[in-house]
């Protein structure tokens, strides 16, 4: 087999303007000669210069969508199965074809040119993100210590290319899962599964379709936050998932209309963090490890990942330290705390340097200041550079492949072993990589899993790609035909009282929230008329059920690729995060099934427009309608929706089914109950204040339940305690200049579409505080059938008010050491008689490589360790209680619920800078704790307590690299049931 053609080698031939034309010629520059030098480093982030720039042509269609029943819609939307074109014919047969060809040539070299040209006028040389080396070593945090001894033991008789091996994927499609390692057989090491997350397990059988993560938000509830990582968990354990690819924390919802916000859990640092916290705890304590991702800052998809877009460069989200700490690091801080075992780093550059070889996020951040011990993984070809990357604290090389899609040429593999021979890249730096990997898996206790054929019956026991029994081991090469046993379709579901269903009714019922119920028309009776009403009605109650979103879809529930059309009911947004329904309830049969037939006669008309014949909505007491709005991952699109969704508006028609039902119902006296399935914030404006629409529903993505979650709202089996994770505005343009998803680069910005976070803190609530503008329905709204009343506000301090926290303290054990001796590079060639399959990618190197030595001495670089470093999540003494808030609550209707007593803090007023005397400005109010509490109907006085920490009442000094709690002024610390009914104040 031909020897594989470099990366490095492509980047040298067509960064030569004047030669385009490929050359065959064998040699290839050394790999360290892509990483700018030592110097450089000091100078700013090594981004871009080997980040597949303008030398790659635009990648192929995106690969993901796979499993066969998908084929027909993968070629529609350019994905796997679409069929080559055929080949153009020589130009000896008809002249002209000659004439043709060199026209179509000559244009599109003027346009690469011109591109050319327009790319390096316009191209950000340097990053602005700042340089942050070496990598801190894993294996200083005691809660790790037993974990990475046995590491260390298993990684000091690893060889250079079985260490390796650990780090790179396999390539796409090349083994069962989305992304597979290599194994270390001999030493019982195996390949790990990674498979998506974050909301059930993707392309397998036999799973759950939890809620999405913005359902979970809105239920507020700790509690369901973990059982849904935990079965969640324990369905990835049954399946042979080693890693799953979720929670999902980043994009925060920045823009609301974000194709991936539903992924996630809402729009605030505090909701998100605790949320993905919870998550985290309940997937690892099934023993599967979990992934925080993406981090960070990928906030829309248009542009999230170069080429995809066709440009050649990923958006920049430029971004200052303060907003980066106080918003969107938080939710990373609390995961690194509830001891998550990986990271993924995102496509997207930060600060003009690539997410996953940003030097200061990974080293400096993630893993010096927030103290991480696991690895950082790199979304499916988001990782840009192979030395770069690496220096800057990248562990682990995800699918495997590097710059294009299923090439099986990678980054790393034999890239990375060519690297540390060569010295380009430390040995030591390959150690701690596969040392926090392996610490991770015995962390877990996967050590104690089976192994995988042959030397054991474990790992995954399903495949991506295909739905049949048998299948081929490595469907990605188009030469190698091996076939075994692909799917063993093991139930994960659980059974009986375990059965996941139930709970994912429980947590759609509870992420429901009820945004308006005029005369309180909610809930409505089974028999149809309500009890007062039935002496004045001797007909049937008449129902009406509308629009399309209220059944399934006629061409079958997993009829498009991970859940990319808008076809019926919506249960889940699409994108990687998105499984096969093993079924679907939808609205209309549980609705049907629900109402009493013996009093209600039910009517539907289960699509978008209303038939001419008005009749089917007049002759209705009640009409219930629904709509939703879609959206997902933007390697997919439906209708012209490429991810992020184009406005905030109902999709389908909504807005005027809805508007044209409330007209008719009942000649205009029956009463309309709205129904909403959305990715995200929606504008209720064109229907919300009409008189007859008595009650509207935000169901969120409920999952599979759908139908019978909101059947236990609607009657009040379930009382509505879900509240909403994002603010509703009354117009698009009320969330604030920095909400706008970048649809198109502005010609300055030429390839590289840059974004400026520049609103800084104040995203969702917090710009509506700080503008004063009235939303439609506040952050953290929602009614109940019952009322809550609060008193008894107490704040009792736990010491007196200082500015910093304690220094950060020493670490009391070290991270393992390892010889620094470079193998032997003869150890690194392939076994003789080696069997390779084509695209599998390997860690061996074909023949001896030319060992010039490195300019980079990494090991001279020593960045300044971060003050608010020493523990997990930081330093621990962020963390300490300073103050305790508690509160007295009641129930004062007449049923059973739950309240969500929401703890914001308003930091002093005219704050300055003890130091400097600058003003520091701080939003109106910030979410810092919720609860949820179950009472009773007519119960009093039942506590609710918050802990508040010293992070909580501190604000991140980019100037001295620290959190800082000011201690002039007051703090005022309120209780509430939203952002904006906050009934209990008081001050600190
Ligand atoms: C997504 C990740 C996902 C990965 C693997 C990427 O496109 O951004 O969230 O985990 O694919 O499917």
């Amino acid at each position: 087999m031909a020897p594989k053609e470099s990366h490095e080698l492509r980047r040298g031939k067509y960064s030569k303007l004047d030669a385009p034309v490929e050359d065959e010629s064998p040699t290839r520059p050394s790999f360290a000669s892509d990483a700018s030098s030592f110097e450089d480093l000091e100078e700013y982030d090594p981004l871009n210069y080997d980040a597949g720039t303008l030398k790659r042509k635009k990648s192929t269609g995106d690969l993901r969508t796979r499993k066969p029943s998908f084929k027909k819609d993968a070629e529609k939307f350019g994905g796997l199965g679409a069929p080559k074109r055929a080949s153009s014919r020589t130009c000896g047969i008809r002249q002209w074809c000659c004439w043709l060809l060199i026209f179509v040539t000559s244009v599109i070299l003027l346009f690469t040119a011109g591109g050319l040209w327009a790319y390096r006028n316009t191209m950000v040389k340097d990053g602005m993100s700042p340089p942050w080396y070496p990598t801190p070593k894993g294996g200083a945090d005691p809660a790790w210590e037993e974990s990475y001894k046995k590491a260390a033991a298993m990684v000091r008789q690893m060889t250079l290319v079985e260490k390796v091996n650990v780090t790179t994927g396999v390539g796409w499609s090349m083994g069962m899962c989305v992304g597979n390692t290599g194994p270390v057989r001999r030493l019982k090491f195996p390949s790990l599964c990674l498979q998506d997350g974050p909301l059930g397990i993707r392309f397998a059988d036999n799973i759950t379709a939890f809620p999405a993560g913005i359902t979970v938000g809105a239920t507020w509830n700790k509690e369901l936050m973990y059982q849904r990582g935990k079965a969640h968990g324990q369905e990835a354990r049954i399946k042979g998932v080693n890693v799953l690819l979720g929670p999902s924390m980043g994009p925060l919802g920045r823009m609301p209309a974000g194709g991936r916000n539903w992924e996630g859990f809402g729009t605030d640092p505090v909701l998100q963090g605790i949320a993905a916290a919870r998550t985290i705890k309940g997937i690892q304590d099934a023993g599967v490890i979990a992934t925080a991702k993406h981090f960070m800052l990928n906030e829309q998809e248009h542009f999230r990942q170069a080429w995809e877009w066709g440009l050649p460069n990923a958006i920049s989200s430029n971004i200052d330290d303060r907003t980066l700490h106080e918003i969107y690091a938080w939710p990373f801080a609390e995961s690194v705390r509830a001891g998550v075992g990986s990271v993924m780093c995102s496509y997207n550059q930060v600060n003009n340097s690539y997410a996953c070889q940003n030097s200061k996020l990974m080293n400096g951040i993630l893993k010096d200041e927030l103290g991480f011990q696991g690895f950082i993984q790199s979304d499916w070809l988001a990782q840009r550079s192979g030395v770069a990357a690496a220096l800057a604290g990248l562990d682990m090389s995800m699918p495997g492949d590097g710059l294009q899609w299923a090439k099986g040429e990678s980054l790393w593999g034999p890239e990375l072993t060519k690297a540390v021979l060569n010295g380009s890249i430390p040995i030591d730096r390959v150690d701690d990589m596969v040392t926090r990997i392996v610490a991770a898996w015995y962390q877990l206790g996967q050590d104690s899993w089976p192994l995988p054929p042959p030397d054991g019956d474990g790992g995954p026991n399903f495949s991506s790609w295909t739905n049949d029994e048998i299948g081929k081991i490595y469907e990605g090469s188009l030469s190698d035909d091996t076939k075994g046993v692909v799917n063993k379709f093991i139930n994960a579901q659980g059974e009986g009282e375990d059965f996941h269903g139930n709970l994912v009714r429980k947590i759609a019922a509870e992420g429901t929230v009820l945004l308006k119920n005029e005369g309180h028309l909610l809930p409505l009776d089974r028999n149809g008329w309500k009890e007062h009403e039935k002496a004045t009605k001797n007909s049937k109650f008449r129902v009406g059920i509308f629009g399309e979103d209220a059944r399934l879809s006629r061409d079958g529930i997993n009829n498009c690729p991970d859940q990319s059309c808008n076809d019926g009911t919506l249960a889940s947004g699409w994108g990687s995060g998105a499984v096969q329904y093993p079924y679907l309830v939808d609205p209309l049969s549980a609705l049907r099934k629900a109402f009493g037939n013996e009093s209600v006669y039910l009517t539907d008309w289960p699509e978008d427009n209303l038939p001419k014949e008005k009749q089917i909505v007049e002759d209705q007491d009640l009409c219930i309608v629904f709509a939703n709005a879609h959206a997902g991952e933007g390697y997919l699109k439906w209708s012209d929706v490429r991810g992020d969704r184009n406005d905030l508006n109902l999709q389908k028609n909504g807005d005027k089914l809805i508007q044209d039902v409330a007209k008719d119902c009942g000649k205009g006296k029956g009463d309309v109950v709205v129904v909403i399935h959305a990715v995200g914030p929606v504008i209720l404006e064109s229907f919300i204040d009409l008189p007859n629409v008595k009650a509207v529903l935000l169901a969120n993505l409920p999952g599979q339940e759908s139908g019978n979650a909101l059947v236990d709202v609607l009657f009040g089996d379930v009382e509505p305690s879900g509240r909403l994770p994002y603010t509703i505005a009354k117009q698009e343009d009320d969330y604030g200049p920095g909400s706008k998803i970048k649809y198109l680069p502005s010609p300055v910005e030429g390839l590289s579409p840059q974004q400026n976070f520049s609103e800084g803190l104040y995203i969702d609530y917090r710009h509506f505080d700080k503008q004063d503008i009235a939303p439609r329905y506040e952050f953290g709204f929602g009614l109940s059938y019952t009322t809550f009343h609060l008193s008894s506000l107490l704040i009792t301090s736990h010491g007196p008010k200082t500015p910093l926290p304690s220094p950060r303290p020493s670490n009391t054990i070290s991270p393992p050491t390892y010889s620094t001796e470079v193998p032997d590079p003869k150890d690194a060639l392939f076994p003789a008689g080696f069997h390779k399959v084509e695209k599998y990618i390997y860690p061996y190197l074909p023949s001896l490589p030319s060992l010039q030595k490195s300019p980079i001495q990494a090991s001279q670089l020593q960045s300044p360790l971060s003050d608010a470093g020493g523990g997990p999540g930081g330093n621990p003494d962020l963390y300490t209680p300073l103050l305790t808030v508690s509160a007295s609550l009641t129930n004062i209707g007449l049923v059973p619920g739950s309240a969500v007593v929401q703890l914001y803090i308003s930091f002093p007023q005219n704050y300055k800078d003890p130091e400097t005397g600058e003003p520091v400005d701080f939003p109106v109010r910030m979410l810092r704790g919720f609860e949820k509490v179950y009472v009773e109907a007519q119960q009093e006085g039942k506590t609710v307590r918050f802990e508040v920490s010293r992070k909580d009442l501190s604000y991140w000094d980019a100037g001295r690299g620290n959190w800082v709690m000011p201690i002039k002024g007051e703090f005022e610390i309120s209780v509430g049931f939203s952002s904006r009914n906050l009934v209990l104040r008081g001050t600190w």
